[in-house]
């Protein structure tokens, strides 16, 4: 499932990154890319544990716990702490499957990437170029979002950010664990979770929501991984 979500951050707090990521000393993003992946990447990263990846981590990471729909959507065990990148004059990266299981450098804690997450810092008018593209059975899906704004994939995609040829595209990305580890099994949970609130807003009290609720537990209670 291919799922973008509005708002994560706001118009403050996109500024408020920007700040500090606009005078930041960059690194090849080479450093976390695996030997496949490393061939076809070239953009700037800030390195994991920099003090501006850290306090804005923690800023992104307050965003996810007050957004209802990140929660339902990819159902989170770990998030892996957020790195930021940035692609300007000609940056790219080409089609690449994301590293299946990443240390967090700071604790050592392994997680799983089940999810992608790309949340997008620049506005789109600020650069030409830079869409992500996520390719599944229905096809590839072109992705760019407003500042603040952000998509969530499945990790086990192949995807790749096109050349950015005017301006710079500067964004946070990281990967979710989720407690429920196939894509479709999380999509199934996340319709019904959809389905269940669409029913409390237009039948309040409803006895069959109520039910569905209970299902949508007991799905949970069976499926989850912790
Ligand atoms: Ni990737």
């Amino acid at each position: 499932m291919l799922i973008t979500i509005p708002d994560v951050l706001t118009v403050g707090e996109v500024a408020q990154a920007r700040a500090a990521l606009d005078g930041a000393e960059w690194v090849d993003g080479k450093v976390t890319a695996g030997y496949q992946a490393q061939k076809v990447k070239e953009n700037l990263q800030l390195p994991e544990g920099h003090p501006v990846t850290v306090k804005l981590g923690e800023m992104v990471l307050a965003a996810l716990a007050r957004s209802p729909l990140f929660m339902s959507a990819a159902l989170p065990l770990r998030v892996f702490p957020p790195m930021f990148n940035r692609y300007t004059g000609g940056g790219h990266f080409g089609t690449h499957v994301d590293t299946a299981i990443r240390s967090n450098a700071m604790t050592g804690q392994r997680i799983r990437t089940d999810v992608s997450a790309t949340l997008f810092l620049s506005a789109p008018e600020e650069y030409e170029g830079g869409e992500l593209h996520v390719e599944d059975t229905y096809g590839v899906h072109s992705v760019k979002l407003p500042a603040g704004h952000m998509v969530l994939y499945p990790a086990t995609s192949l995807h790749r950010v096109a050349p950015v040829t005017r301006g710079a595209r500067v964004a946070s990305f990281f990967w979710v664990q989720s407690m429920i580890r196939s894509d479709g099994d999380r999509t199934l949970l996340y319709d019904l979770d959809t389905g269940i609130q669409r029913l409390a807003a237009e039948s309040p009290g409803s006895a069959v929501g109520v039910q569905f609720t209970g299902v949508y537990h007991n799905l949970l209670r069976r499926w989850a991984e912790m």
